[in-house]
């Protein structure tokens, strides 16, 4: 399998496991993703990391070579299949990381901006080079960069091609933080152990609240906001989380 689910402790793990090819993503990894955001979702994992085997890339986008050839009904389906897995990791309960710590390019980095957050080391190289190809992004590029680093600085990416690394990412709100180390996975933990700790509802909720209101107006956000904030009221981690700051302790969060 070039794509492989795995957990470890509190973490669920994709690895892209086709070093020889960069990671190329082919159709099969894509539907291997999408199926498993399904089995992750039915987990009681509390995070989720995705890593590329191997020491050069994340991913290096859609394998070339398998988007030639085809008609223009499977390539609209292509673009489906890739934005529908890659929008399941953006909507799942839990947060999520992709650890770049080498090439992200093309689908490759928007695989990445599917998830929670985005951290690299100082070798990550990342673009959207498809304008090169003759292409333009087809897995929710266009969508998701101007979402996270404005609509200037996506049109100079998605429009340039340009590579940038992992400095000018991390100043540009691409990549939450640079991180050193040479073992993803560990990285990955590293970064979630901040997540995992507290009850989901609040989680969930504060996720939810940022992303749906990014998507309206501030009046409306700010409705979307009272409604959840009231919402977690009602759950039983808030009635622990303020009972035990109270009584000096550590709160017990149950998911409820
Ligand atoms: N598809 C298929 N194969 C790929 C690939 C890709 N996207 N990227 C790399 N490979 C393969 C190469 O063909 C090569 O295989 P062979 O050894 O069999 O020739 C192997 O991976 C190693 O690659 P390079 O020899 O090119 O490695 P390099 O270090 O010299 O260069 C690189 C690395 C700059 C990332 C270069 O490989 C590259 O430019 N890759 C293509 C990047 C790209 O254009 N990505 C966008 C794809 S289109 C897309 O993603 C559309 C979308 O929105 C969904």
């Amino acid at each position: 399998m070039t794509m492989k689910l795995s957990y470890d402790g509190p973490f669920a793990v994709i690895t892209l496991d086709r070093p020889d090819a960069l990671n190329a993503l082919q159709f099969q990894m894509l539907q291997a993703i999408s199926d498993a955001a399904d089995e992750v979702a039915a987990s009681d994992a509390r995070a989720l990391i995705v890593v590329g085997a191997g020491p050069k890339a994340f991913c290096a986008g859609a394998d070339i070579k398998e988007l030639m050839d085809r008609s223009l009904m499977e390539q609209r389906q292509g673009a489906q299949l890739g934005q529908r897995a890659f929008d399941k990791i953006a909507k799942l309960h839990i947060p999520s990381v992709a650890v770049i710590h080498g090439y992200a390019f093309g689908g490759g980095l928007e695989l990445a901006m599917g998830c929670t957050f985005r951290i690299a080391t100082e070798r990550a190289r990342m673009g959207l080079p498809e304008v090169k190809l003759g292409l333009i992004p087809g897995y929710g590029g266009t969508q998701r960069l101007p979402r996270l680093i404005g609509e200037a600085r996506a049109l100079e990416l998605v429009m340039s091609g340009r590579t940038v690394d992992a400095k000018e990412a991390e100043r540009w709100g691409l990549v939450n933080r640079i991180v050193e180390g040479d073992d993803p996975l560990a990285l990955g933990k590293q970064f979630m152990s901040e997540f995992i700790g507290y009850g989901l509802c609040a989680s969930q909720f504060a996720r939810e609240a940022v992303v749906r209101g990014l998507e309206t107006t501030v009046e409306a956000g700010l409705a979307i906001e009272a409604d959840l904030s009231t919402l977690a009221y009602q759950t039983k981690d808030a009635v622990e989380g303020m009972t035990a700051f109270v009584e000096k302790r550590k709160p017990e969060f149950k998911d409820v």
